[in-house]
Order: structure tokens, then C-alpha cells, then sequence
């Protein structure tokens, strides 16, 4: 497969898990967190998908499209080690986290997965998703079905348990 029939597929099945992720939260009740606001593509994509729900982002350094730019009292800014367990007013509230913080590193973007894991969970409710192209199996995470057409392994998603 090339890197552009690679990139597209992955570009497909993140726009596919986060549909799927939307689905799964219909009835519970609480915020979005992005993870890795990079150019601002899923950000302004969760915009759209949850028009009713208070959208909070983690950067380390804004550089997105301007008109993806979150609003100052929603944008986590800082290292997410920092910010994360800082925002002890998300602990429990977080209905969708959608983690997308990695680079073209796999190895070194399983151990960001490894690293944040602790620090994200406590943030969903119980029954919020998480959304994440890196595996973050657990006891406290139950995996969830993919949409049809993303290949196992593509993405993941998890309910909290
Ligand atoms: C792949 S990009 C995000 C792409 C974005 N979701 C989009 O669709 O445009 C990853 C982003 O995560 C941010 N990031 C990575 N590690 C981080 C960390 N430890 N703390 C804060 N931000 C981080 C990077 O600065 C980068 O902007």
C-alpha cells in the first residue's frame, strides 16, 4: 500500500471512529477533550459533530488553522503531563476524549499512549470513549467495535468501565 493510500485510509477510519464514537456517547451525559489539537482537523470536526457539547483541547504549542483556534478558557495549553493533572475539574466529566498526539514515530507514540493512559482515564465517566489510534488496553477500558471497514488495529475505541 502506498503512504498516500496509507494516510488516506487512516484519515478515514479516525473520521469514521469518531461518527461511531459520537453514536456511543448519545446518552451520556458530559464534555469532548481533544488530545493534540495539531493543525485543528478533528477539533474542527468535533465542532461539528458535537454542536451542544463544551469542547476542551490539550496543545503544547498553538499552531492550527485560525479559525481552529478554541477559545482561551477551553485550550489545556502545556505539556498534557502538566495540564492533565492539572484540570482536576474534567476528573469524571469527560464524555469523549479522542487522543491524537502522536507523530510518525510508532514506537515512540506507544510510549506517549503508555505514558498519558494514567492521566486520561480518570478524566472520562463512567460510559465516556475514549478515541485513540494507539492501543490503550486495560481492566478499566473495554473495547469497543469498530465501525464496518476500519481494520482491526486501525484505531480503537473504549468505554470506560
Ligand atoms: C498529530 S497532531 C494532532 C492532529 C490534529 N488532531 C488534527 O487533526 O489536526 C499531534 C499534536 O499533539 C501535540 N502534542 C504531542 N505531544 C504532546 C504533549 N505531551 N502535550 C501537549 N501536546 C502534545 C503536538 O504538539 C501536535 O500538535
Amino acid at each position: 500500500m502506498s503512504r498516500l493510500d496509507s494516510f488516506i485510509r487512516r484519515l478515514e477510519a479516525q473520521r469514521a471512529c469518531l461518527g461511531r464514537a459520537a453514536e456511543l456517547v448519545r446518552g451520556v451525559d458530559g464534555v469532548v477533550l481533544e488530545l493534540g489539537l495539531g493543525n485543528g482537523r478533528t477539533y474542527d470536526h468535533l465542532r461539528e459533530v458535537f454542536p451542544d457539547r463544551e469542547i476542551y483541547v490539550c496543545e503544547r504549542q498553538v499552531a492550527a488553522h485560525p479559525d481552529c483556534i478554541p477559545p482561551a478558557d477551553r485550550l489545556l495549553l502545556g505539556d498534557m503531563f502538566d495540564t492533565l493533572p492539572a484540570a482536576r475539574f474534567l476528573t469524571g466529566r469527560v464524555a469523549l476524549a479522542h487522543f491524537d498526539a502522536g507523530t510518525g514515530d510508532a514506537a515512540a507514540n506507544l510510549d506517549l499512549a503508555a505514558g498519558l493512559r494514567p492521566l486520561i482515564v480518570p478524566l472520562l465517566c463512567p460510559g465516556g470513549i475514549l478515541a485513540t489510534q494507539q492501543a490503550m488496553d486495560g481492566a478499566d477500558l473495554i473495547p469497543m467495535p469498530l465501525p464496518e471497514g476500519v481494520a482491526e488495529g486501525r484505531y480503537h475505541l473504549y468505554r470506560r468501565a
